[in-house]
């Protein structure tokens, strides 16, 4: 993508906002490094087919019900894109599916912010996941005699993933970790390549683990990934000149004033996990949403998010940040396993639609994207929380759906959610009246 900020996107109709995103990803005039949507891993299809995924959802029940069991039909949910983000000095669209108002507008905002700091610096620190084979009752010796057999295991391991082998992936590694009273975990680290690798490395974990236990003459516990992926973890940094932060109204000194807000906000959830918790949420609402619209598992995401953020036995922030000088620098670190190829992605037209709109290349391509959205989540939530507060602009935005329950349609929507909203009288029952008192 040439450029990501298309202004007044977000003021054009469906079809419109539909046309001009496309129009946007097709242009590839002076984009020397990745110069068209083909560069990604899904190419963006024509015009006509894009609006009809992005129009049904993508999903045919008939293909759902070859994913899930007991299938009765298909669930849908909002698929927006956030603008304006920069990673990695190339413009990048966002795609992000979530039932939430305002998580998009805030990202959309935030990746404004950032870019006049020259956007993400975003990096994959590692990229491998970890199957667990438990051994109980481990003869003593059992660790040594692990750790003298690691590259058969390692051999044996490899001849059960032939083909991601042949993808120049497979396993690379072992670590015997002992959990007390003879109880050890043998940790098969593997390179998935552009996999999720779930599956991977739980077939090379079922596949030696009778003769791992054997060896380390031990019963044979659970053989199955772990979530806490910590040697996947992805960085993101950015620097936020502090006038970025305000309108241009704004002093030097009321921007530095919201950048120092934003600084007591992060140093709130680095002492308080209840607040953590909360902070978190707030990334995670960026994270998830690319997450869901690229086919991948969110609750996988999720456990090794949260189960990182706690391993210090504090749960602790996944971003914090800081004021220095003219800027505001933010920093996230978190692990992150996500595929660009297999699972859902085979089935899913919009999974793969939305790889094409953020220009996807490869896994690591996606976890940086992901990541960066999260840090735009969480600095437009510490921006609006340390400022004016959070209820003003999610109210508007709220206003819209009471207005689509209360039966607005079409330019209804807009005009009864700005009367409730200045109002402040965000209900249903407002809301019908409204409609009423217009239609008549
Ligand atoms: C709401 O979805 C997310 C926030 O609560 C995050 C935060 O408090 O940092 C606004």
């Amino acid at each position: 993508m040439k450029n990501s900020r298309i202004p007044g996107f977000y003021q054009l109709d469906l079809a419109a906002r539909r046309e001009a995103l496309h129009e946007a990803m097709s242009s590839s005039a002076g984009n020397t490094e990745h110069s068209t949507p083909s560069g990604s891993l899904a190419e963006l299809p024509e015009l006509d087919e894009y609006a009809s995924i992005l129009e049904d959802g993508g999903l045919s029940a008939a293909a759902a019900d070859k994913i899930v069991e007991n299938v009765i039909g298909r669930y849908s949910l909002p698929f927006g894109v956030a603008l304006n983000a920069k990673i990695n000095g190339r413009d990048r669209a966002m795609p992000m599916v979530v039932e939430e108002p305002s998580v998009i507008a805030a990202a959309s905002n935030a990746n404004k912010m950032i870019r006049a700091g020259g956007g993400y610096d975003a990096e994959m620190l590692s990229s491998e996941m970890i199957a667990q084979i438990e051994l109980r009752e481990a003869a003593s010796e059992a660790a040594e005699i692990l750790l003298s057999h690691r590259d058969e295991i390692l051999a044996r391991a490899a001849a059960a993933l032939p083909g991601l082998i042949r993808r120049g992936g497979g396993p690379r590694d072992i670590e015997i970790r002992n959990i007390g009273e003879r109880h050890l975990v043998l940790h098969l680290i593997c390179d998935t390549g552009d996999a999720m690798g779930a599956n991977l490395v739980n077939s090379a974990a079922e596949a030696i683990g009778d003769w791992v236990a054997e060896l380390a003459g031990a019963q044979l516990g659970l053989r199955i990934l772990t979530n806490l992926t910590d040697r996947r973890m992805v960085q993101v940094k950015v620097q936020v000149p502090h006038n970025a932060l305000v309108s241009s109204s704004k002093s030097v000194e009321e921007a530095a004033a919201t950048a120092l807000a934003i600084e007591k906000a992060s140093i709130f959830a680095e002492r308080d996990p209840y607040r953590a918790a909360t902070h978190n949420k707030g990334i995670m609402n960026g994270i998830d949403s690319v997450v869901i619209a690229t086919g991948n598992d969110y609750r996988a995401v999720e456990a090794g998010a949260h189960a990182f953020a706690a391993r210090n036995g504090t749960y602790q922030p996944l971003a914090t940040w800081r004021s220095e000088g003219a800027f505001l620098k933010g920093e996230l670190c978190l692990p992150l396993s996500l595929g660009t190829v297999g699972g859902t992605l085979r089935v899913h037209p919009s999974a793969r639609l939305a790889l094409a709109l953020g220009g996807i290349k490869n896994s690591q391509e996606l976890c940086c994207l992901a990541a960066s959205a999260g840090v735009a989540s969480n600095l437009a939530a510490l921006r609006a929380l340390a400022t004016e507060g959070i209820q003003r602009g999610h109210m508007s935005l709220h206003a819209r759906s009471v207005a689509i329950a209360a039966g607005a349609e079409g330019d209804e929507v807009d005009l009864i959610a700005k009367r409730i909203a200045k109002k402040k009288e965000v209900n249903l029952a407002t809301a019908k009246a409204e409609l009423n008192a217009l239609r008549r």
